[in-house]
């Protein structure tokens, strides 16, 4: 890996400026270029963007152009100092500032149904309620042609799971209305399948619908000229935490990963090593990113290479292991590190997760974080494999996860081989794509890095915080965490 010799200078410079810049902003204007090293603050300390490739002049690139009708662009909901996303806060913050003038807030899908009345400040604080809230966008898709199931009931407060143009009232025809939070336009490398429910086949087609629905582009939308400049950009930006309130500087002394990658073009398939150094921050996200591959590190068989998996997911911390001193910087570099080691170590009994206890045939496996998060340092999935985890249930609803103001779907099933059981849900995920009835309720796992400048958390938003998300889990599977784990693995994500 290059030296990092050139982080302290630019820290100590980012947290100069630090004093100049304000944490709970709402929106930054377009810049006029993103740098090539950008530092952000964010609730946690800062959060980094980093491109290999250099500088992007934003005039020169359409991520950051009005290419619809409804004068968003894709940095409207994709920002560096959220991660590359918006969190619930910023869209506070935007609506506090400039009431619902910023393009955040188009009727289309920043609020809960295109047909909400936003003719005063009250109505259109209703209206926004779930972006305000929760960070969450309406996300409308059309019933698929085929399907195992029929929408048998709607709870729906905001009527918008329909047709929004005849208005019909018809569960099972038009527009099923779901509610999501935007994903990180950043890390893109390390993806094995696009958006929550793995709908888009290719970041082009994801930015031309992107512009075609957000937008409110007329057809045919962006050229294929100007999708490749925008998955040019966001394909070259890597982000991670890179400061800590507490635990500052988050470079900790670099550790030494081996990686078994395919040889490019080599048939038969041969694999090689590489050895590879670990740390916090995007570079060595950067550095990373040229030996992942689809499969990396899959624990069911599906890594070309066959190397076998290692629940180790996580090396960045391991420096700070035998750390001597114990102020309060090196106090929660250690909690840090112990994080790092529960993630990677704690025994999970997996057990009625759809996508992993049917297809295995198990009702019980024994797991870790990283059985779903496998992909090493960037803890999603490596392979396509929508999961219900039960974040999407509902009636009972997930416990500890706030579920308020989400629509519930009870979807019957009619044929396949769940033919006859009936679900409620209040996302049904894949199943919208697919049509099956066994993806209802199925999610991606996502990248895991940048997450403290991005909360809310889960696709629905509905862990306010870190914290609420690790207490889910710590219930849905009983895990047994104690008080003080839990405060490490929180510190631990906070700081990727
Ligand atoms: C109005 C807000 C909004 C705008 C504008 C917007 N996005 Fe998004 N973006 C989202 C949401 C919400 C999702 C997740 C939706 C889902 O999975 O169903 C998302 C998902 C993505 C993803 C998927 C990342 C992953 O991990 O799968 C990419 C890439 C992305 N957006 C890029 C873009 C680009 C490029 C543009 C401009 C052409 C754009 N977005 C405009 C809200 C927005
Ligand atoms: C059985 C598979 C599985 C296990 C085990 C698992 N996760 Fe997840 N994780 C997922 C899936 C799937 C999602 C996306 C769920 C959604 O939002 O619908 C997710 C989402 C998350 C998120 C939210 C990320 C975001 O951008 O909103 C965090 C944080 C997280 N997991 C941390 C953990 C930690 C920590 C552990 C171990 C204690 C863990 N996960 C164990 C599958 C799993």
């Amino acid at each position: 890996m290059q030296s990092t010799a050139w982080a302290p200078p630019a820290i100590a410079h980012a947290q100069r400026m630090r004093a100049f810049r304000d944490v709970n902003r709402g929106s930054q204007q377009t810049p006029s270029a993103i740098p090539r090293f950008e530092i952000d603050s964010d609730p946690g300390g800062m959060v980094a963007s980093y491109q290999p490739g250099g500088t992007t002049i934003a005039k020169n690139n359409p991520f950051f152009q009005n290419l619809g009708t409804n004068g968003r662009t894709c940095f409207t909901c994709h920002q560096p100092q959220t991660g590359w996303a918006i969190s619930a806060q910023s869209a506070q913050s935007r609506f506090d500032q400039t009431g619902s003038a910023d393009p955040l807030f188009r009727l289309v899908d920043g609020a809960t149904c295109p047909s909400d009345d936003v003719s005063s400040p009250t109505a259109q604080r209703k209206a926004y309620l779930l972006l305000l809230e929760k960070g969450l966008f309406r996300i409308g898709l059309a019933m698929p042609a085929n399907t195992q199931f029929e929408v048998t009931a709607v709870d729906d407060p905001y009527n918008c799971t329909t047709n929004p143009i005849t208005g019909l009232i018809s569960p099972t025809a038009g527009i099923v209305s779901v509610y999501r939070r935007p994903l990180p336009s950043t890390n893109l490398n390390f993806l094995s399948t696009i958006m929550w429910d793995g709908r888009e086949p290719t970041l082009a087609h994801q930015a031309l619908d992107a512009t075609l629905t957000h937008a409110q582009g007329n057809n045919p939308g962006p050229t294929t000229a100007q999708q490749n400049q925008i998955v040019a950009f966001e394909s070259g930006v890597y982000t991670a935490q890179i400061f800590d309130n507490d635990a500052h500087k988050l470079l900790a002394p670099p550790s030494s990963v081996t990686v078994t990658k395919p040889i490019p073009e080599s048939s038969p398939l041969q694999c090689a090593d590489t050895t590879i150094e670990q740390t916090g921050g995007p570079h060595a996200l950067a550095q990373l990113a040229q030996d992942f591959f689809i499969g990396i590190n899959d624990p069911l068989g599906q890594n070309p290479c066959a190397t076998p998996f290692t629940s180790n997911i996580f090396d960045l911390y391991e420096g700070w292991s035998n750390l001597a001193r114990n102020d309060p910087e090196t106090a929660h570099r250690k909690s840090i590190e112990r994080g790092e080691e529960l993630f990677n170590t704690r025994p999970i009994v997996i057990t009625g997760v759809a996508g992993l206890n049917d297809v295995l045939h198990e009702t019980q496996i024994t797991g870790t974080c990283g059985t779903c998060h496998d992909a090493p340092n960037v803890g999603d999935h490596s392979v396509k494999a929508p999961l219900n985890i039960g974040v999407t249930d509902a009636n009972p609803g997930p416990i500890g996860l706030d579920i308020s103001g989400l629509p519930v779907f009870t979807l019957t099933c009619t044929s396949g081989p769940l033919a006859g059981q009936i679900f409620h849900t209040t996302d049904p995920g894949r199943a919208l794509i697919s049509g099956n009835c066994a993806d209802i309720g199925k999610t991606k796992g996502p990248i895991l890095r940048g997450l403290a400048a991005r909360a809310p958390y889960f696709h629905n938003g509905s862990a306010a915080t870190l914290m609420g998300a690790l207490n889910f889990y710590n219930d849905r599977f009983n895990i047994g965490f104690t008080d003080q784990e839990k405060q490490d693995l929180v510190n631990f994500l906070e700081a990727l």
